[in-house]
């Protein structure tokens, strides 16, 4: 008798902090890990996720930009810490490229995670300094192969959505160049804008931006579609590079563990969040687009991560090509 008592106290007892948590979740500011230097895409993604998450949440966001190694530093932070709700993590589609671009990786891209939901996808851009002696992708294309030593594309490192598509571009023009890399594409596009490098694949969150003030010329969009915030801006697709397509898919993650009172907590407030006026208004003025709510769910980016790695991991073998 005094033994299945105890147990019920113990099981009973362990269920308290659970239903502590359910209740008081949050009662502390929540840090979103960005594994890209302040200013970049991720950063301002980050930023205005944060702001419509808040509301739901009644609680506020602290930004931990942890940039460096294509985003890998930052991503084994947050898949190192605490398992208690006040640690999330958003990034991209370098989530799944990293698995072969680094031979040994410091976590376990598809075990050392909890999932929260996918976030929003966000086209790319081909884009040079202003200065690039072209007006247009044909002729920037044929400046670009005669002049192979010469010129520097710069990227957020091995393994982040600009290396990433550098290496497509190069692969389907048949063409290399010398690279640079950044701890993300925020300090990357000061340089780029200041001539300091000759061109770039970056995120339209942060490109759009600097295209519409002139700071940067643009050849491109890596989308099947143009741009609705740049109409007159073609495809690369048709402009010859058949088939090319990338868009990077931005996803919110929590360590592994982390008690399901808090996850779907995170998971009401990030619904909560795409759907949020604020929030689609400025997707759409950087012509990102936020996730449906079918997608703004833990299976959804759980799925989505794993077919990711699956899709890339052959393409990357091929292209032979190892951060380490
Ligand atoms: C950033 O925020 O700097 C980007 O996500 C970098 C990248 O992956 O290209």
């Amino acid at each position: 008798m005094r033994l299945v008592l105890g147990a019920a106290i113990l099981a009973g007892a362990s269920l308290q902090p659970l239903a502590a948590l359910a209740q008081d979740y949050p009662s502390k500011p929540i840090t979103i890990v960005v594994p890209a230097a302040p200013g970049g895409p991720t950063d301002t993604l980050a930023r205005t996720l944060a702001a419509s998450m808040t509301p739901l949440l009644k609680q506020t966001f602290l930004i931990d930009n942890s940039g460096g190694a294509g985003g890998i530093i930052g991503i084994n932070k947050a898949a190192k810490a605490k398992a208690d709700g006040y640690t999330v993590l958003l990034y991209h589609l370098g989530m799944a490229t990293s698995p072969a671009l680094y031979r040994k990786l410091p976590y376990d891209t598809l075990n050392d995670f909890d999932y929260v939901g996918v976030v929003a996808d966000v086209p790319m851009l081909l884009i040079a300094k202003k200065t690039m002696d072209a007006a247009n992708f044909r002729e920037f294309l044929a400046y670009a192969r005669a002049n192979m030593d010469k010129l520097t594309y710069s990227h957020a490192g091995v393994g982040s959505a600009s290396f990433l598509c550098g290496l497509l571009f190069m692969s389907s023009t048949q063409t290399t160049f010398t690279t640079v890399g950044y701890k993300g594409t925020g300090p990357a596009m000061n340089d780029l804008v200041g001539g300091q490098v000759d061109f770039m694949c970056d995120q339209a969150t942060n490109s759009v931006p600097q295209v519409r003030s002139g700071n940067v010329k643009a050849y491109g969009v890596t989308t099947a579609a143009r741009l609705a915030a740049l109409p007159d801006l073609p495809t690369l697709d048709e402009q010859g590079l058949k088939g090319f397509e990338l868009v990077v898919w931005n996803g919110l993650f929590a360590p592994r563990g982390t008690p399901k009172p808090a996850l779907d907590r995170l998971v009401a407030a990030l619904q909560h969040a795409v759907q949020d006026p604020p929030f689609r208004a400025r997707m759409a003025d950087l012509s990102s687009e936020p996730a449906s709510l079918a997608r703004a769910t833990p299976e959804a980016l759980r799925d989505l991560l794993k077919a990711e790695v699956e899709k890339w991991t052959p393409i990357i073998r091929k292209a032979g090509v190892f951060a380490d």
